[in-house]
């Protein structure tokens, strides 16, 4: 059989290699801390839990759905976002309800792009962010996001430099996976810029309700005129502990948003109805847990970047997402590839990470660290890490002052 050009095309994934030797290794007995996947671990409230069984009990509930979502969860979504970020949004046209806002991003990416289209696209990049594009036949051009003043002015260069201009800009904050994050200023330039050259602009805000020390991320849509020009995801997987679910949205350019029905309206017939009921809950009555679960993604981070500094290894604290963006230490920087330590990791410490490669180019040099696993299993992880990586004396004396705390 053979598969189309769309899928032989595409690149091995990345994280396979990683993945086959951790399940190897568990399959032999080994208790690997996997920080690797930003798969969250812990459950959703209970109240929303119970109103899933509730609603599932209820035959009303067992049929095709609307795949644009029911009116009242697109509702809750409309006054999230005005509560949140004063965001005037209307339920009918400009609010969608996606199966994950992966699913989302990629069928809206369909929806807009095609032979001969450029999206810009941020680099290190989530993976989805390129393939979905290159799976709509796109082309892609990755400008590094380190900087934003420096992918700003790449923005506007690209712009005035291609022909036919880039059509889509797609923007991350907090990103994944370097956790780059941004002020409200910067949106507002990007719909300046947007507005100047002509092109879409698609936020991804998965990370919208994982931010530390009083950061909260702003969003995409809160800049004037925002909603002329993009449209932004957000996602219950993430702060509301609801990945499995797939409950995603899209929000803002009424024309965009019609575009990803039509495509979803051939594609799927909506979400179980029964887990649109709970999300309302959900988004109505649990914002006290998302906050409590952001403080424990905190105290996660400061454990994990704290004892990581203690075993000689300097990273730099996030303000946002669920990740750690690492840069790999001398001597192993220069002897070997990120895919190589975090198989030395794997292999020597029961440690999984995510090599900054299969971020794209722009990620090597780098692994990213997951705060899915709690705190004592971090502080193990990093004694584990310690020992693997204590080659010199004084990291072996860095790691047992590690052990005694
Ligand atoms: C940047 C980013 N966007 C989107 C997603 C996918 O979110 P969802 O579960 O809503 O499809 C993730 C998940 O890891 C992510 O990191």
């Amino acid at each position: 059989m053979v598969p189309a050009q769309r899928v032989t095309r595409l690149p091995p994934y990345m994280f396979g290699q990683i993945n086959a030797a951790l399940y190897e290794k568990r399959r032999a007995g080994a208790d690997v801390i996997d920080l690797g996947m930003g798969n969250p671990s812990d459950p959703p409230v209970d109240l929303v839990i119970d109103k899933l069984a509730e609603a599932a009990r209820d035959p009303r509930n067992h049929g095709y759905s609307n795949s644009s979502g029911i009116l009242n969860l697109r509702r809750e979504v409309t006054s999230k976002y005005f509560k949140r970020f004063g965001v005037r949004l209307d339920p009918d046209t400009e609010v969608m309800v996606c199966l994950g806002s992966k699913e989302g991003f990629s069928h809206m990416c369909l929806a807009l792009m095609g032979p001969g289209d450029t999206a810009i696209v941020p680099a290190p990049s989530f993976p989805v962010h390129v393939y979905a594009v290159a799976l709509a036949s796109g082309n892609v051009i990755s400008l590094e996001v380190a900087d934003e003043e420096k992918f700003l002015s790449n923005i506007a260069y690209t712009c005035q430099h291609l022909y036919p201009r880039p059509k889509l800009l797609i923007l991350n904050y907090p990103h994944n996976p370097t956790a780059a994050t941004v002020e409200q200023a910067f949106y507002d330039e990007v719909v300046r810029l947007a507005r100047r050259y002509g092109f879409m602009v698609i936020s991804d805000f998965a990370y919208a309700d994982v931010a530390f020390d009083g950061y909260r991320p702003p969003s995409f849509l809160a800049s004037p005129r925002a909603a002329e020009v993009g449209v932004e995801f957000t996602t219950m997987s993430k702060g509301y502990n609801m990945a499995g679910w797939r409950v995603g949205y899209c929000a803002g350019n009424a024309e965009m948003i019609r575009a990803l029905g039509t495509i979803k309206g051939y594609y799927d017939y909506g979400m179980f109805q029964a887990i649109q009921i709970a999300a309302i809950v959900a988004l109505r009555h649990t914002e006290a847990s998302v906050e409590a679960q952001a403080q424990l993604y905190q105290q996660r981070r400061d454990v994990l970047c704290g004892g990581l500094r203690r075993i000689g290894w300097q990273v730099a604290p996030p303000k946002a997402g669920m990740f750690v963006w690492a840069p790999v230490p001398e001597p192993w920087a220069t002897k070997m590839s990120t895919m190589n330590f975090a198989m030395k990791l794997l292999e020597e410490g029961d440690v999984a990470v995510s090599p900054g490669s299969g971020f794209g180019p722009a990620g090597e040099g780098y692994v990213r660290l997951a705060l899915v696993e709690n705190e004592n299993r971090l502080r193990q992880a990093v004694r584990q890490i310690g020992r693997t990586l204590s080659g010199s004396a004084e990291q072996t004396a860095l790691v047992d002052s590690e052990r005694q705390d």
